[in-house]
């Protein structure tokens, strides 16, 4: 794929999981990346565990604090580096009953999920506007098309950053930006370790349901295609994708079949 082939490509959440993999999966194709995250012993492990490894650049950024995205950005500037594709793959999900989940946690769900990759593309999207090519891709979820039970803050915020872009695409597109949502059902990740819970604290857990999921290498891989094709959206993921078929064909059974589920 010639499409990455010295791009500079800015990845958010590159520490671990799927932009870790994504991080892997572009640097052999020519890509310049700039790997961000709170973690950075993890950034530079997957710094060093691509290919070209000196070319990569680790900017460590907290997405839910303005002060660490406004100083992450000012480095770049400083170091002029051009954003040739940005993706927004920070987040956080959550695992908690409405009646359970603070307004703090509600707070920061739409912090790291949604507002920190509305700032980050308003940030980079006038250079590309500059350019007259460029690319933004927002890792959304399933949970940004319907909703399950215990994610009542995470499936809005990935509703939020799903009709953001969608907008974003239709302004953009004549200007020859791509904008690609990625919604992936289960991939095997720690997100469900790192998930909230409603007074804050770590789910700590590997759900069964992420332990059977695809890989993190192919959910990158599917993401990666895309891009290369200049899609809209793509679905990585099992069979939990029929939910989608369920959204569009039959509402009212996937409403049910959410009443039915058991989230541990
Ligand atoms: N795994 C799945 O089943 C699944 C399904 C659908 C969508 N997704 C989405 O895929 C994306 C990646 O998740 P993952 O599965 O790879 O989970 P993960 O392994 O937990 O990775 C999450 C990444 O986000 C970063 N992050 C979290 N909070 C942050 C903050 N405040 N500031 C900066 N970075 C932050 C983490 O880095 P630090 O902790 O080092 O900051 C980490 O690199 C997320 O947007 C998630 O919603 C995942």
């Amino acid at each position: 794929m010639k499409s990455f082939t010295d791009k500079t490509i800015w990845i958010t959440g590159a520490s671990s999981g799927i932009g870790a993999a994504l991080a892997r999966a572009l640097a052999p194709r020519g890509a310049r990346l700039i790997l961000s995250a709170r973690s950075a012993d993890k950034l530079e492990a997957v710094r060093q565990s691509c290919s070209r490894s000196d070319e990569h650049l680790c900017l460590v950024m907290d997405v839910a604090e303005q002060a660490s995205i406004e100083a992450a950005w000012n480095r770049l500037q400083e170091l002029s580096y051009p954003v040739e594709m940005l993706i927004n793959n920070a987040g956080m999900t959550q695992r908690a009953l409405v009646t359970e989940t603070g307004m703090e946690v509600y707070r920061l769900l739409l912090e790291v999920n949604f507002l920190a990759a509305v700032d980050l593309t308003k940030k980079v999207l006038p250079q590309m506007l500059e350019r007259g090519a460029g690319q933004i891709v927002s890792v959304s979820s399933l949970m940004g098309k319907f909703a399950s039970p215990q994610r009542s803050g995470y499936a809005a915020a990935k509703h939020a950053l799903q009709g953001f872009m969608d907008a974003l695409r239709a302004e953009v597109q004549a200007a020859g930006i791509r904008v690609l949502v990625a919604s992936p059902g289960f991939v095997n990740t720690d997100v469900s370790r790192n998930a909230l819970r409603g007074d804050g604290t770590l789910h700590g857990k590997m759900d069964p349901s992420q332990a059977a999921a695809i890989s993190a290498e192919i959910c990158a891989e599917q993401i990666i295609i895309a891009m290369a094709r200049g899609r809209a959206e793509v679905f990585p993921g099992g069979k939990e994708r029929i939910g989608l078929l369920l959204h569009r064909i039959s509402p009212a059974l996937l409403r049910w079949v959410m009443r039915k589920v058991q989230v541990d």
